[in-house]
């Protein structure tokens, strides 16, 4: 489409008038808000080296070795927010004896941690001295790509398997990608199997540099333009050893995201905080379903950088106050990445480039997706169906949980209870709607010989996960005892793929929910128990709920074919992902378990939650990082999954969830529906609305989801993204943004009519400004927090100035609403400028970009003068001609708009130009001709 315009007014005033009473408002609730403030900032750089001789030491233990005095006092000089844990053990009290049996510091801390919480564990009474042994660099050399240097230790630590002399490369892949690989030479070890670019030459320009420490060895980069420390892991000594592997390094500043999957808040907690990482699938507080060894941080100033462990192996993060991190993993290499921006969303694109932009996702992935366990029968989920139609409510999919299956098998449905299954998916498809189901990986093992053909042909092609002796390991799930499919394994593929066709066959489903995979287990391990040894029982375990690696999953000796379960476990939920793909379309998969690389394959929910306001309020944080971890197709089960749904809580996060990326209402078994029809007339129709908005502004989340497959782009992106220089949105969870131009300010509390939203310096215009049942006005604001009204039936949404969008009359369906005309909306800036962009295709096929079958548009209105271009033109663009426009912070009424150089029709009220019917001749019906849209001084 090429549709160009200009609009031209007289005189400026008003306003800035009307926005008084929001800002004054806004100003009361302003101290209440912020919470992590920069205020409590530590110093950043590492204390200097402990002298051997000091101020007295704090230790209340009579010394009688004047080396061993010396030593306790130059333990008491190290601040206690720069003490490294040497004693991370949990299952152990550390005593004096214990600690200082591996040479480390021990000043028992005043007070117990205030915290009870399993993963705050208070300042450690266990330490490292600065003299603690650790590698020295031995040699250093150049190489084409950066350095490699040999790191020599003489001294054994207290884990076994210490591998005494390691390699360390540097490569300057890129001018702001650092990749650093630190090796035993000797032998191989485990590695994990995730493409990543290869460099050919080194970057010629690189934003930072690389110094070290000889002795004891550290690695330290900066930022070359700033000279901000990014890393320094001299703070504490390297280990590396066969199952211990643990580095420290400084952080620039407190501000630090990503590090999933865990339940908290967007800005991390440095306050002695430990974030365990092994997929699990019990939830909310311990590690969970996924796991993203990457971090966000923000430095002094507004830049940013990232830092990414490429290791899958069972691990601790742990943060502290200095603020400081300690990477604490049992296996695999030192394989990592420093990204430096500088900006934090190019920080997430460096990030992406290495382990892959996400996928594209299919059209209807973005609609209104309803869920429940225990609908019982196919009969009382296709009525769910028909209430939704019959009362208006858009729904683009519907889904069904595991009691669909006969027994809870896999690949079956329960032809009594779910009969008619066949029949509402052929149903569904004829109004345009689709079906998505569950699929556990557990294959029941137990059925006759020759009646359940998953699993007969699984054994027949040795697809199963094996124990540590060979035999088909043996869980337990849903249907009972289960065998596990190995996807590490290429013909695991295909047997999956040919089971997904074989039902494809008798149910044509849509898309794949795939739960459980972990992969969970209602054992530990395997019906066989598993073997004792130090791979069940690592030297040192992290800190995973139930203490065993195997709790509820199979035994970390269980054999696949890349490696031991120990290396690959937190892989599964991945590798299952690869390989459930059926239609020649874009596969539309949500994933329970994930690691970095999985938005190419799969979205993603945010797992079981309950029906309480704090779940909604943290689906935020879980949202935002998950964008951050490159999968933007994300979402938590609205209304809450489980607990009894309440009508408000309900109205609330469906508001919230029309915001989602990814948006799905889900319940669990023998809780009252809580559907949209289940709410009474009030609360349904506040639901509506709030999905009808979400799909009118599918062109909106469309073309995001398009800078996100091509750019690495956030979707749901948190504020601090588009305003880094302002440190009030650092730690902003409540609110979110949608690309750079559209704010979302939920309500997340019970029984209010008013929300506080922070707006960061800009003009905002209230989204429903256009609507006259929500008469809004626009605000220009300096940084501030600000009280906005927020009834039952309303979710606050501004748009930024400077923004030009596309909207679409909303239907029942993205089918139907996303053949709708456009309906253009600029926000425009104080000088009257406004951009925006639109990505069209057919909605499904793969690789639409890639193979040029797209349409790209361009809408751009500098200073008063809208223009557009066209820069990729396809047929699809053909279907969505632009039927009307308009113009927000047009100060004054325009005495003519012309279209195409002829006179359109248009009102004006309130700052803004609207253009009914664009009737010209070409229409903006993208038939390669341009509508012009002009207006003349009066
Ligand atoms: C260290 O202890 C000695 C003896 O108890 C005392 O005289 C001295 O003042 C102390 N020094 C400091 C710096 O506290
Ligand atoms: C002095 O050191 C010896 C041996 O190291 C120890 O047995 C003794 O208890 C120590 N005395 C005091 C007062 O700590
Ligand atoms: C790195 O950390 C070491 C040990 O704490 C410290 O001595 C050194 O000054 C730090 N280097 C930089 C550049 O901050
Ligand atoms: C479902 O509905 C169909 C058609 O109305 C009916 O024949 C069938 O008995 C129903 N099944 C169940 C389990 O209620
Ligand atoms: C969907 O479109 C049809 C046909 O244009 C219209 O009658 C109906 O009201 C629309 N539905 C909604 C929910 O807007
Ligand atoms: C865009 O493509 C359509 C159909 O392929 C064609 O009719 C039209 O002229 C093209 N427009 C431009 C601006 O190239």
């Amino acid at each position: 489409a090429k549709v160009s315009s200009a609009l031209c007014t007289r005189k400026c005033l008003l306003v800035i008038g009307c926005l008084l009473l929001l800002l004054c408002g806004g100003w009361l609730l302003g101290t209440m808000f912020w919470l992590h403030g920069p205020s409590s900032q530590q110093p950043h750089r590492p204390p200097p080296p402990v002298p051997g001789r000091a101020a007295n030491s704090t230790a209340q233990t009579p010394v009688n070795d004047s080396a061993a005095a010396s030593r306790r006092e130059a333990c008491g000089r190290t601040p206690e927010a720069w003490r490294f844990d040497c004693y991370p053990e949990r299952t152990v009290v550390v005593t004096r004896e214990l600690c200082e049996a591996r040479n480390c510091c021990f000043i028992p801390a005043a007070a117990p941690p205030a915290s009870k919480k399993r993963h705050q564990n208070g300042i450690p009474w266990c330490f490292y001295p600065a003299d603690f042994p650790s590698y020295s660099l031995a040699s250093l050399d150049k190489t084409l790509l950066g350095q490699k240097g040999s790191l020599v230790k003489e001294v054994k630590t207290y884990y076994p398997g210490d591998i005494l002399t390691v390699e360390v490369e540097t490569r300057y892949e890129t001018d702001s990608r650092l990749h650093v690989r630190i090796t035993d030479p000797s032998s191989s070890r485990f590695e994990v199997p995730i493409p990543v670019p290869a460099a050919t030459k080194k970057a010629e320009n690189p934003d930072y540099a690389v110094e070290f420490s000889k002795q004891p060895f550290g690695l330290i980069v900066t930022r070359r333009s700033t000279g901000t420390v990014i890393l320094n892991t001299t703070v504490a000594p390297l280990f590396y050893a066969d199952q211990f592997l643990q580095f420290s390094t400084s952080l620039p500043s407190p501000f630090i995201y990503g590090l999933g999957e865990h339940r908290s808040t967007f800005l991390h907690d440095v306050q002695w905080n430990t974030l365990t990482m092994w997929a699990r699938d019990v939830p909310p507080m311990t590690n969970l379903y996924g796991v993203h060894p990457f971090y966000l941080s923000m430095e002094e100033g507004g830049t940013a950088h990232g830092f990414f462990l490429l290791n899958s192996n069972a691990m601790d993060v742990a943060l502290q106050p200095a603020p400081a991190l300690t990477w604490r993993t049992i296996g695999g290499i030192l394989d990592f990445y420093v990204f430096v921006g500088p900006d934090p969303g190019s920080v997430i694109q460096q990030y992406l480039e290495v382990i892959g932009n996400p996928a594209m996702p299919i059209y209807w992935a973005l609609g209104y997706h309803l869920c429940r366990w225990g609908y019982n029968t196919s009969n009382s989920t296709w009525e769910v169906v028909k209430s939704l139609r019959n009362s208006g409510i858009p729904q683009d999919a519907q889904w069904n949980d595991i009691d669909y299956m006969e027994h809870f098998m896999d690949f079956t449905f329960d032809s009594a209870k779910f009969g008619t299954l066949p029949d509402m998916v052929q149903d569904l498809h004829a109004h345009g709607q689709r079906y998505v189901m569950i699929l556990d990986p557990g294959i029941s093992s137990t059925q006759p010989e020759g009646s359940y053909w998953p699993f007969d042909e699984g054994l027949k092609r040795g697809v199963f996960i094996k124990d540590a002796e060979g035999k088909t390991l043996i869980g337990k799930v849903w249907p009972g005892l289960t065998a596990y499919p190995d996807f590490s394994d290429e013909v695991t593929h295909e047997w999956w793929y040919d089971n997904l066709r074989r039902f494809h066959d008798k149910v044509p489903f849509d898309g794949l929910w795939i739960d459980m995979n972990e992969p969970s287990n209602f054992l530990d391990g395997s019906t066989n128990g598993c073997p004792e040894n130090s791979i069940e029982h690592p030297p040192y375990t992290p800190g995973v709920l139930g203490d065993l690696l195997r709790a509820k999953t199979v035994c970390a000796t269980a054999q696949q074919k890349l490696s031991l379960h120990y290396n690959v476990h937190s892989l599964y939920g991945l590798m299952e992902a690869q390989a459930s793909r059926i239609v020649a379309k874009r596969p539309f998969v949500i994933s329970r378990s994930t690691f970095p690389s999985q938005g190419m394959y799969s979205g993603h929910w945010l797992g079981d939650n309950r029906s309480q306001w704090k779940d909604l309020y943290t689906s935020i944080a879980g949202i935002l990082t998950f964008n951050l971890l490159g999968i933007p197709l994300v979402g938590a089960d609205i209304c809450g999954f489980s607990e009894e749904p309440q009508e408000e809580l309900c109205v609330r996060w469906t508001q919230l969830g029309a915001f989602y990326p990814f948006t799905r209402n889900h319940n669990a078994i023998d809780m009252q529906p809580q559907d949209p029809t289940a709410f009474s007339p009030l609360a349904r129709t506040a639901m509506k609305q709030a999905l009808l908005l979400r799909y009118s502004l599918f062109p909106v989340l469309y073309t995001l989801f398009h800078h996100a497959h091509l750019h690495g782009h956030t979707v749901a992106r948190p504020l601090m993204f588009e305003f880094p220089k302002d440190v009030q949105t650092y730690a902003i969870d409540k609110q979110f943004l949608w690309g750079k131009s559209l704010l979302v300010t939920p309500v997340v509390d019970p029984g209010v009519d008013q929300v506080v939203g922070y707006f960061p310096e800009s003009l905002w215009y209230d989204f429903y400004t256009v609507r006259p049942d929500f008469p809004g006005d626009s605000v220009r604001s300096k940084g501030e927090k600000l009280q906005l009204a927020a009834p039952l039936d309303k979710i606050n949404l501004h748009l930024r100035e400077g923004s030009v969008i596309a909207t679409q009359t909303p239907n029942l369906t993205l089918w139907v609403s996303s053949g709708q005309p456009l309906h253009l909306l600029s926000a425009l800036s104080d000088d009257g400028s406004a951009g925006g962009d639109l990505f069209w295709d057919d909605g499904e096929s793969i690789d639409t970009y890639e193979s040029e079958q797209y349409a790209y548009i361009l809408a751009v209105s500098p200073q008063k003068v809208m223009t557009s271009q066209v820069l990729h033109n396809h047929t699809e663009a053909t279907f969505i001609p632009v039927a009307s426009a308009s113009f927000y912070g047009v100060k004054e009424k325009p005495s003519q708009v012309l279209v195409n150089s002829q006179d359109a029709t248009f009102n004006y009220s309130d700052n803004q130009v609207s253009l009914g019917r664009i009737e010209s001749p070409q229409n903006g019906n993208t038939e390669g001709k341009a509508v012009r849209t002009k207006c003349f001084k009066g």
